[in-house]
C-alpha cells in the first residue's frame, strides 16, 4: 500500500542514463540514450518527453504503478525523478523549497576562503590550461574497462580530455606527471589483482614507488560482496595512492555486481571534481556544484536551441495506421486477419502500437509483451523479422498519403499458440539436443571458487562473441528458409551457437569432437538451403551467416562428399568442370529425380543446354560431356538417375556450396 497519492511524475535536468528507474517500472519509465522519459501511454497528455509540463498519469497508471514509481525515484541516484503528489487536474503547485537560515549553512568548519569565479570565469577554468585527464582500468573480464571508457567519452562534457589507460605494461615512472587519475580497478581471485593490474600493483607497494603530490584521484572498486575480500583491489589503491601523497578528491566508491547505478553517480561527484582542478593543479572545491549545475545546465540551454544547437524533436504528428493482425485461437483452431485503422503518432513503436490496440480495441489479442530488446517478442512486420519494441511504426513502411500499413504476422519456422505468440520451445528442444554447453578442458590458469581462470587472446575473444552476439534466437531462427521447412533442421542460432563453441578454446577435446558431429550430421549446416536470407537480416546476421559459410565449407571438406548427397557433389563437380560452367539443368535432375528430368526433355530445358541455350550459355560439346560422359563413369549414372533426393533443400545447399568453388 503506498501512503501518498500521486497525479504526475517527471524528470528533471541531470539524468546520468543508468536505467534504475527502467528496471522498477518498467511500464512508466523509457531511458533514451541522453535522459529518461515517462511514456507516452501512462500519460493524459500522451506526450514522450521528460514531462516536464507535468501532465497527469491515468487512472489505472496510478492505481497499478503508484508503488513501481515511487521506487523508481528512490533508485534514482541522482534524484531527478519528481513526484507530484495530488488528485486533481491541474499539477498542485510545487512545493517551495525553503531557503535554509544562514546558520544553518555555515554548520561546516571554512578551511580556506574560496575563491570567487563567475560564470565567465567558470567557463574559462574548464576551457584553459592543461584539461588533461587518466583513467586507468584494472579489469579481467571487461567491465571496468568498458566503465572507463564511458566515462572518458562523458569527461569531454566538463571540459576534460580523458585518456583511457590500461594498467598492464604502464610505466610507473609517468604517474607523478599526472594532476588527474580516476582509477576503476574489479577485485579477482581471492582478494587479488586483476591480470593487467598486478605487476603494476607490485611496482606501486614497493619502497621506490615515486611519490605523488601534484595528483589528484579517486577509485571506483568493482568487486561482489558474496566474496570474503570485497573489492579489496580498489581499496589497495586508494590507500597506496594517498600513502604515496595523492589527494584523494571523492571518497571510493565499492560497487557489487549491479555496478551501473553507483558508478555513474560516482562518475558524476568524479568528473566534476576532476573539472574543479585548474591548469596549475590546485582544486577549486566551491567550483564543483557550480560546475555540475553548469553541465546539466549547459545541456538544458542546448536542447531548448540556443548557442545555434537544435535537439530534433522525436516527437511526430499522429499518422493514419492500417494494421492488418494475423489471428489464431487455439479452442476454436480458427485462424484468420484482423484489421483497425487508428491514428498514432508515427515514433511509437510497433509493441506500443500492439499495446494500445489491445488497451482499447481488442483485450484478447496476444503477443509477446516485454523490454524494447527482449529476445521473445520477434515478431514478423510486412515481412521484416524485428524486435516490436526496436522499430518505430514510420520506419517499417513508407508513409502514403498521411497514412500506412502494416501487415503483422508471428515469426515463421514456429508452432502458433496464439495470434502473434509462438511456441519457443521447439528451439530450445534442438538447443538441447545440439547441447552447445561449455564444457571445458583443463588448461592453466587460476584454479579459483568459479572454476578454471584463463585468458583468451582479444581476436579469438572477440570474434566468437560477435558471432554469437545476435538480438534474438528466435528471430534469428526464422530468418533461414530452410526452418520453415524442415522440423529437424536445427537452424543458424543453435547452430552458430554449436560452431562458436567449437572454437572456443576452453572447449575439451572430447567436447569439440561431440558438437563437429552436430555440425556435419544431417540436421547439420548441410541442410540449410541459403546463406542469403540471413545475410540480408542486419549486421549480426551478416557475421552469422560469414560464420556458418565457414562451418558449411569445413563440413564438405571434411566428409569429402561421401554418402548419398555426396555422390550427387561429386558427380557434379565433375560436370560442372568438364563443361567449364554452373548449369541449371543438371542440378533439377539429381534435385526432382527422373520425372525432374522427363519434365525438362518436355520443357526443353535440356534441349536449351544441347543446343548451347543454357542460362549461362554452355559450350554444347562440352555440357553433352559432361551430361552423358562425367568422369565419374557411364556405370554410376543410373543410380544417380533414378534416386529422387527427398530433401531438396539439402542437395540445393551443397550445391550452392560447390557453385561457389567454381
Ligand atoms: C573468479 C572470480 C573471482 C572474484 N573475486 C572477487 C573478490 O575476491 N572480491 C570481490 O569483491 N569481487 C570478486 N569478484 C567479482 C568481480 O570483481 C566483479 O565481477 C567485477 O565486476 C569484474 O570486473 P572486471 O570485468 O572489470 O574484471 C570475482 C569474480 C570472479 C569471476
Ligand atoms: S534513475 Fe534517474 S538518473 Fe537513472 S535513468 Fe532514471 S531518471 Fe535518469
Amino acid at each position: 500500500m503506498i501512503d501518498v497519492a500521486i497525479f504526475s511524475v517527471y524528470i528533471e535536468d541531470g539524468c546520468i542514463v543508468c536505467d534504475a528507474c527502467e528496471e522498477a517500472a518498467p511500464n512508466v519509465f523509457e531511458v533514451t540514450d541522453d535522459t529518461c522519459f515517462i511514456k507516452p501511454d501512462v500519460r493524459i497528455d500522451g506526450g514522450y518527453d521528460r514531462n516536464e509540463g507535468k501532465s497527469g498519469l491515468k487512472a489505472e497508471v496510478i492505481s497499478a504503478f503508484s508503488d513501481d514509481i515511487l521506487d523508481a525515484a528512490d533508485a534514482c541516484p541522482v534524484d531527478v525523478i519528481i513526484v507530484v503528489e495530488g488528485t486533481g487536474e491541474e499539477p498542485p503547485e510545487p512545493e517551495e523549497t525553503a531557503a535554509p537560515e544562514p546558520e544553518e549553512m555555515m554548520t561546516e568548519e571554512v578551511v580556506a576562503e574560496p575563491v570567487e569565479l563567475s560564470g565567465d570565469d567558470l567557463e574559462g577554468l574548464l576551457a584553459t590550461g592543461d584539461r588533461s585527464m587518466s583513467i586507468m582500468f584494472g579489469s579481467q573480464s571487461g567491465n571496468s574497462e568498458d566503465l572507463a571508457a564511458k566515462f572518458a567519452k562523458r569527461a569531454s562534457g566538463y571540459g576534460l580530455d580523458a585518456t583511457v589507460v590500461d594498467m598492464d605494461g604502464f610505466d610507473l615512472s609517468t604517474l607523478p606527471s599526472m594532476k588527474r587519475v580516476l582509477i576503476i580497478c574489479s577485485t579477482w581471485g581471492e582478494g587479488e589483482m586483476p591480470d593487467n593490474a598486478e605487476e603494476l600493483w607490485q611496482q606501486a607497494s614497493t619502497d621506490s614507488a615515486p611519490k605523488l603530490p601534484g595528483m589528484h584521484f579517486t577509485v571506483l572498486a568493482l568487486g561482489d560482496t558474496s566474496y570474503e575480500f570485497y573489492c579489496e583491489s580498489g581499496k589497495d589503491w586508494d590507500r597506496r595512492f594517498e600513502e604515496l601523497g595523492a589527494t584523494r578528491l571523492v571518497e571510493r566508491v565499492d560497487c557489487d555486481v549491479d555496478y551501473d547505478p553507483a558508478a555513474a553517480a560516482w562518475a558524476l561527484d568524479a568528473l566534476a571534481a576532476m573539472a574543479a582542478v585548474d591548469g596549475n593543479g590546485t582544486f577549486h572545491e566551491d567550483q564543483v556544484e557550480a560546475i555540475k549545475d553548469y553541465v546539466s545546465g549547459a545541456a538544458a540551454a542546448g536542447a531548448a536551441g540556443e548557442d545555434g544547437f537544435v535537439v530534433p524533436n522525436i516527437t511526430t504528428e499522429a499518422i493514419q495506421v492500417e494494421i492488418n493482425i494475423f489471428r489464431y485461437n487455439p479452442v476454436t483452431a480458427a485462424s484468420g486477419r484482423d484489421t483497425w485503422i487508428c491514428a498514432l503518432p508515427g515514433h511509437m513503436s510497433v509493441l506500443e502500437a500492439l499495446r494500445v490496440l489491445k488497451a482499447t480495441h481488442d483485450g484478447s489479442l496476444t503477443f509477446r509483451d516485454g523490454t524494447c530488446d527482449d529476445p521473445t517478442t520477434a515478431i514478423s512486420v510486412n515481412g521484416r523479422l524485428v524486435l516490436p519494441g526496436n522499430v518505430r511504426l514510420d520506419s517499417v513502411a513508407p508513409t502514403r498519403d498521411g497514412g500506412l500499413r502494416l501487415r503483422i504476422e508471428p515469426l515463421p519456422a514456429f508452432d502458433v499458440l496464439r495470434d502473434l505468440v509462438v511456441d519457443h520451445w521447439t528451439l530450445e528442444r534442438k538447443r538441447e539436443s545440439a547441447k552447445p554447453w561449455m564444457v571445458a578442458a583443463t588448461r592453466e590458469g587460476a584454479d579459483t571458487a568459479q572454476g578454471v581462470m584463463g585468458t583468451m587472446d582479444p581476436v579469438t575473444a572477440t570474434s566468437l562473441h560477435s558471432m554469437t552476439d545476435f538480438s534474438s534466437a528466435p528471430l534469428l531462427h526464422s530468418c533461414s528458409d530452410a526452418t520453415p521447412h524442415s522440423e529437424e533442421y536445427l537452424g543458424p542460432s543453435v547452430l552458430v551457437g554449436t560452431w562458436a563453441r567449437i572454437h572456443d578454446p576452453r572447449t575439451a577435446d572430447s567436447n569439440r569432437e561431440r558438437l563437429q558431429t552436430v555440425i556435419d550430421s544431417r540436421n547439420g549446416i548441410k541442410a540449410e538451403t541459403d546463406l542469403a536470407s540471413i545475410r540480408r537480416q542486419n549486421d549480426s546476421s551478416r557475421v552469422v551467416a560469414e560464420a556458418l559459410l565457414d562451418a558449411r565449407t569445413s563440413a564438405l571438406s571434411r566428409d569429402s562428399f561421401n554418402g548419398r548427397h555426396g555422390k550427387h557433389v561429386w558427380w557434379y563437380t565433375w560436370t560442372v568442370k568438364s563443361s567449364g560452367r554452373v548449369n541449371d539443368t543438371v542440378i533439377y535432375r539429381q534435385v526432382l529425380g527422373p520425372m525432374g528430368l522427363m519434365g525438362n526433355l518436355f520443357s526443353g530445358v535440356t534441349a536449351r543446354m544441347v543446343f548451347g541455350f543454357t542460362r549461362t550459355g554452355g559450350k554444347v560439346f562440352n555440357d553433352l560431356l559432361g551430361m552423358f560422359a562425367p568422369p565419374a563413369g557411364i556405370g554410376k549414372m543410373p543410380k544417380q538417375f533414378n534416386s529422387q533426393v527427398d530433401n531438396h533443400h539439402e542437395v540445393v545447399a551443397i550445391f550452392n556450396e560447390v557453385d561457389g568453388r567454381f
